[in-house]
């Protein structure tokens, strides 16, 4: 029988795009999500996930149930013999972390401590964490490699809910060798599912670059701010390591198939990345060959807590997990304009 694997955040946009290669590999797959940053159906069902559905003809159990309630996550571990999770829920707003820091360690770290408590109970002891680059502060070199020292640079509380919760999880497996977690350190995750029916759909005004450029693109916003030109990098702007959705997806089914297979009271750590450094002038220049369309933008200052570059040493995941990724920024930039431009409005966009 396919094992079966719970999914916290499924609903979201990492989430959704690993359920489709979860379901295409095989697997059964639980969503757990409490829809706080996810579109809801007019039937309840989270919009990406009946999306999922079409695009891969199977079927999403789906709960809306919130982390922080263990009574009620309990219940569906009850209700299902679960292999592995893949814990990808967390609020994610640097800049909103800032303002609410007790709201995000409450839902990052205690939702997390939480699902752990459950997990343990039900003897269900593998884990795939969503962790991001940002554990590593300011890069002391590049490219970055995962013995880099984490923690020490970060500087806002959802940069450290990631950093914390890593510790959570090596502490765990430390004091009970029954457990295994692979953490997964994302760099810049951009780009949309090929077939363009489901992608990332912001709410509000877009924190990261990709989709405040696609929504520019698409006549939501009239320009793009440029923040710093004046970096040490080949043209001033900042660089970072865009890595497509679903390269990024396809990581966390090599994830599950070594957790399921050989690893066992192991605490590992993964970059996924591209390896390679684009900066903002080079994105925009590959978006408007990618979508026809005109990208305006104004350079403005550098933002306080920005750094200069930050791009992955991936090898060991290409060593250990036999992954890699595949995709171009071209192909980033080509997925995003087919989800945007068929989805101006994202997720909702069927009701303007
Ligand atoms: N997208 C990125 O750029 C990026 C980069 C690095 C790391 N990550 C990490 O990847 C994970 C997924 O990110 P994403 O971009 O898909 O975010 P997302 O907001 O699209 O998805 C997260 C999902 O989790 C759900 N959720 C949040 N708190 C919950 C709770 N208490 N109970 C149940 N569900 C809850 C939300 O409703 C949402 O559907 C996060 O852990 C994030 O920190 C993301």
């Amino acid at each position: 029988m396919a094992a079966t694997i719970l999914v916290t955040g499924g609903a979201g946009y990492v989430g959704s795009h690993t359920v489709i290669e979860l379901l295409n590999s095989g697997y059964e797959v639980v969503v757990v999500d409490n829809l706080v940053n996810a579109c809801q159906g007019k039937d309840g069902q989270p919009e990406a996930l009946k999306r999922v559905e079409k695009i891969t003809g199977k079927k999403v159990k789906f709960y809306n149930v919130d982390l922080l309630k263990l009574d009620e996550l309990d219940k569906v571990f009850s209700a299902h013999p679960i292999s592995l999770v893949m814990h990808f829920a967390a609020l994610k707003a640097v800049g909103e972390s800032v303002s609410l820091p007790l709201a995000y360690y409450k839902n990052n770290v205690s939702g997390s401590i939480i699902l752990l408590e459950v997990m343990k109970s039900h003897g269900v002891k593998k884990l795939v964490y969503s962790s991001s680059a940002t554990v590593y502060g300011t890069p002391q070199s590049l490219p970055l490699t995962e013995d880099h020292p984490t923690g020490q640079g970060c500087t806002n509380p959802y940069g450290k809910s990631k950093y914390f919760v890593e510790e959570i999880l090596k502490d765990l497996v430390i004091s009970d060798k029954e457990w295994s977690v692979v953490s997964l350190r994302y760099f810049n995750p951009v780009g949309a599912h090929k077939s363009g029916h489901i992608g990332e759909d912001p709410s509000g005004i877009p924190n990261n670059l990709m989709p405040y450029i696609s929504q520019v693109a698409v006549g939501r916003r009239p320009s793009l701010s440029v923040y710093g030109s004046d970096y040490e990098t080949p043209d001033g702007t900042g660089v970072r390591d865009y890595i497509h959705i679903e390269d990024l997806a396809l990581g966390h089914i090599a994830a599950a198939k070594l957790l399921l297979s050989s690893l066992s009271g192991q605490f590992k750590v993964y970059n996924l990345g591209t390896g390679r450094g684009n900066s903002v002038l080079e994105v925009i220049k590959a978006f408007e060959e990618a979508s026809g369309r005109k990208i305006p933008y104004t350079i403005c200052p550098r933002r306080p807590g920005d750094i200069a570059a930050s791009y992955a040493d991936a090898s060991l995941a290409n060593k250990e997990l036999g992954w890699t990724a595949a995709k171009t920024l071209h192909d980033m930039c080509a997925d995003t304009w087919r989800w945007q431009s068929q989805n101006p409005h994202g997720f909702s966009s069927s009701e303007h």
